[in-house]
């Protein structure tokens, strides 16, 4: 967004590049407009070079985040209380039951929704100071995201779902097709690039939706239920990519889950309920439980 003052009435505009003529005085100012935007992007694009450059050991915290849902008279607190410390490149899972208040805690993190009291902070920039286009920005760049129920866009190919996050990013078509063709590689869709989304199974759209999710290099990639509507031998193969590029490439993934598979590839595991975090696992202790997962299931 920019704003800008008509040079010939002086009214103030804010304006996210839909507006080019002076709603009073009807002058044209698009190219106040313009440049006003260029300095805009500019700063912005500033802004997340020298954060990137830093390398601080926490990519995400939480602080007092609270959220409560307003229903007409009726409040209902989502999330009351979270303090949480996600270190760069680590995998981490959010699991509880449903309506524990994961999806909110995503969209806080993901800077989708406003908490209600408390800060988020990603790379130690507090998401609530940002303006909407800085955060507009830091979503499109920064973080790349994954929904359970997939969320491609359903006229386009595999190719155009995964090259549509670059148009944002401004990357040339060139680029964007090379490196569209890449990723879906990467995820084992080579050969699936002109399918739209209807023409692949459960688990090939949730490939082109991690592809889509890697579009501009995030370094977090948040997950809400990846594996919530694929079946077991599916689920276990969409687990195994992201934990993949994980290692791979050091992305940061906090993925919200109540499938217990999610387990054995975390670093950690919060366990939340009733929006608030119970108790919070480490690589060890889940090592433990996994070993008794596994005789469970042999004896
Ligand atoms: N948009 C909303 N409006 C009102 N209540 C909501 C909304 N989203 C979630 N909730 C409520 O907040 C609580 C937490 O929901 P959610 O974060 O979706 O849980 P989970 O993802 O763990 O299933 C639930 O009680 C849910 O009903
Ligand atoms: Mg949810």
């Amino acid at each position: 967004m920019a704003k800008i003052k008509c040079d010939k009435c002086s009214k103030e505009i804010e304006t996210w590049g839909v507006v080019t003529v002076c709603p009073d005085c009807g002058a044209d100012l698009q190219d106040q407009v313009r440049e006003a935007e260029r300095v805009t992007v500019a700063k912005a694009a500033e802004m997340v070079k020298d954060e990137s450059a830093t390398t601080h050991e926490f990519i995400v915290r939480t602080r007092g985040l609270t959220k409560v849902y307003k229903m007409g008279e009726v409040e209902v607190p989502a999330l009351r209380g979270v303090d949480l410390d996600i270190r760069r490149g680590e995998y981490l899972s959010i699991m509880g039951p449903s309506g524990s208040g994961k999806s909110t805690l995503f969209n806080m993190i993901g800077g989708l929704d406003k908490p209600s009291s408390g800060s988020c902070f990603i790379d130690e920039v507090d998401l609530a100071q940002l303006t909407a286009f800085e955060l507009a920005w830091l979503r499109c760049r920064k973080i790349g995201y994954i929904f359970q129920t997939f969320n491609l866009i359903p006229v386009m190919t595999a190719l155009e779902n995964v090259t549509l996050p670059m148009i944002f990013a401004g990357m040339s078509s060139d680029e964007m097709l090379e490196r569209g063709r890449m990723l879906l590689e990467l995820v084992g869709l080579g050969d699936r690039l002109n399918h739209k989304p209807f023409e692949l199974s459960g688990g090939q759209q949730q490939r082109v939706a991690i592809a889509r999710a890697l579009a501009n290099s995030p370094s977090i990639i948040l997950a809400d239920e990846p594996t919530g509507n694929l079946d077991l031998v599916t689920g276990k193969e969409i687990i195994a990519l992201l934990k993949e590029l994980n290692v791979g490439s050091g992305v940061t993934i906090i993925s919200a889950t109540h499938d217990l598979k999610m387990i054995d590839v975390s670093d950690r595991v919060v366990h939340i309920r009733d929006g608030q975090i119970e108790r919070i696992e480490r690589r060890s202790e889940i090592e433990l439980q996994v070993g008794r997962l596994g005789e469970e299931e042999a004896g």
